[in-house]
């Protein structure tokens, strides 16, 4: 393999807080419920803050906590400027955030600027209004084709299945690339991104570090509403840079949007950061979102989703570097989140397996040891790169996906828009267990939970992990330490024998090496292991493990 050298940057690498922070997502439906509804919120967040502040993270992102029905757990935001009442009020964010920062944690708040909720004023004043009407103007309407419009105006399908327009009663459609209840917004309409800039301003003169931009790459669509015979999911490897966009994703125009909130970031002080949410690939196309002038980083989808090999790790490792010390930026590093299945289970399933959409009892089930075992070695793998790392709520205690959800308490829209083809997202988004002992395993004050917990959350309890030698908590905790400690996130990465079983690089003083072969293999003479994601076999490194040592 080449060696890669990652110094080589135009303009100038980044600097910031945000470059080498460990970002950790809270999803607050399912972190601590303060009430005992059986819903995560704000209060329960702001009396967990301690666990993320031992835990050693730099910052938090909460997934949308603002006024809203959930058709899509709060991506359906019917206002930007609030709180949704089940997760608490504007005070409580004031405190959650006041209390975060006085732990010395950052927090980024969630964006969802692509759709609003089909209950947020404007859309209601939309339906109300007129074909052609101002307030229609905000949201994407057009008349359908066919003798009485009665066929959709173009071939495009929602991301959660079915056509990605709805009609409205004076014969009208809408385009909603998610859910029904998930208007797509007008963004060729200036009143659009002057309101945008308004919300932005608003939760930033509130103290907030940053947003995670939702779709990120879907705001502006080709101006002609093409049709697009191809899939529509742009993320699958291998994809050429030059290859003609679908309509709908990764136009040119989503640019100016963000070097104009850039703009408007860089006014306050502070370091305040966007992050994109943007499911583009190959590399250098996500890129460029985290030019100098646009966003500060942007989640790495295609590492999330690299098969657990050497020769794939590598590449996606090098591809991501190389993608943006080109243009200055930082590279993150994800396994997990509220979209995908759990790393813990996905890597339980045969390498190879094409990215599940969700996991029901009835599909064949991940290897729940080997999944844990290989999720621990990718996390430490990933903790070692150099770069921003984000961690999903839950992947501290070695949380598995929920695979054995009874389909009627299903409640991601995926399930129903699929025809139950597909199950989404709900595996992941169990409410996560506190104490071994407690109701709801100590998610809240009474049994219940939004999503029926696993009798087998017990195991993954905090209080069960905690000052435990060897548990996935404490291999989290000590991570955080160590690299932090060695400066991990701001190194560079070089490396060493890398080659079809076996990833070796070192960063800093450390060395790094992860066994994907079937043999037990040795570390290079002499030298000291500092942390293992498992117990050494004599002195080797077996499979499946990530060692980090001191060279
Ligand atoms: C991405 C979010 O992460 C996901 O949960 C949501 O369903 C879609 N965007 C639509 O907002």
């Amino acid at each position: 393999m080449n060696t890669h050298d990652p110094q080589e940057p135009s303009g100038g690498p980044a600097t910031g807080w945000w470059t080498e922070a460990v970002i950790y997502q809270i999803y607050p439906r399912s972190f601590a419920d303060s009430d005992g509804d059986g819903i995560g919120d704000l209060p329960g967040i702001t009396a967990r803050l301690g666990h993320l502040a031992d835990l050693g993270v730099d910052a938090v992102w909460l997934s949308p906590f603002y006024p809203s029905p959930q058709a899509d757990a709060g991506y359906d935001v019917a206002d930007y400027r609030d709180v949704e009442p089940l997760f608490g009020t504007l005070a409580d964010a004031d405190r959650l955030i006041a209390d975060a920062h006085a732990r010395g944690m950052r927090v980024i708040v969630d964006l969802v600027p692509n759709h609003t909720s089909s209950a947020h004023a404007w859309f209601r004043a939309a339906l109300a209004a007129a074909p052609g009407s101002p307030e229609r103007q905000r949201y994407v309407f057009r008349d359908g084709l066919g003798p009485d419009g009665a066929q959709p105006p173009n071939d495009w399908q929602s991301t959660f299945g079915g056509p990605a327009w709805t009609r409205v009663d004076d014969g009208q459609w809408y385009l909603h690339l998610f859910d029904t209840a998930q208007p797509d917004l007008n963004w060729d309409n200036p009143e659009v991104r002057a309101e945008f800039l308004d919300v932005l301003r608003f939760w930033l003169d509130r103290g907030v570090d940053g947003f995670r931009v939702d779709v990120a790459h879907g705001l502006v669509k080709q101006a002609d509403l093409a049709n697009w015979q191809e899939p529509q999911e742009i993320l699958s490897s291998g994809q050429e840079v030059d290859k003609p966009r679908p309509p709908m994703w990764d136009q040119e125009g989503v640019h100016d949007i963000y070097r104009d909130w850039r703009r408007l970031l860089d006014g306050y002080d502070g370091e305040r950061i966007l992050v994109a949410e943007a499911w583009v690939e190959p590399a250098e196309r996500l890129a460029r979102y985290v030019r100098p002038d646009e966003m500060h980083q942007a989640f790495n989808f295609e590492y999330l989703l690299a098969a657990w090999t050497a020769p794939a790790q590598y590449a996606v490792i090098t591809r991501s570097l190389e993608a943006t010390d080109a243009v200055g930026a930082p590279t993150t590093w994800v396994l997990s989140n509220h979209d995908v299945v759990r790393h813990a289970s996905r890597l339980g399933l045969p390498v190879g397996t094409p990215r599940p959409n969700g996991i029901g009892v009835d599909d064949p089930q991940p290897d729940a040891a080997l999944g844990l075992r290989r999720a621990r070695a990718a996390t430490l793998l990933m903790l070692a790169l150099p770069g921003s790392a984000y961690l999903y709520q839950g992947e501290e205690l070695g949380l598995p996906e929920h695979t054995s959800l009874p389909d009627e308490v299903r409640q991601d829209p995926t399930w129903e828009r699929s025809g139950h083809t597909e199950r989404g997202r709900d595996g992941c988004r169990v409410p996560i267990p506190w104490e071994a002992d407690a109701p709801s395993y100590g998610f809240g004050p009474t049994d219940a939970s939004w999503l029926p917990q696993p009798p087998l959350w017990a195991e993954y309890a905090l209080d069960r992990q905690r000052d435990v030698p060897g548990s996935t908590y404490e291999l989290y905790r000590t991570a955080l330490r160590l690299r932090r400690e060695h400066g991990l996130g701001r190194g560079t990465l070089r490396w060493l024998a890398s080659g079809d079983e076996v990833l070796h690089f070192g960063n800093g003083p450390l060395g790094v090496l992860t066994n994907f072969g079937t043999a037990s293999v040795p570390l290079p003479d002499g030298v000291e292991p500092l942390h293992a994601s498992g117990p050494l076999d004599g002195g080797l490194v077996p499979t499946d493990v990530t060692v980090w040592y001191r060279a």
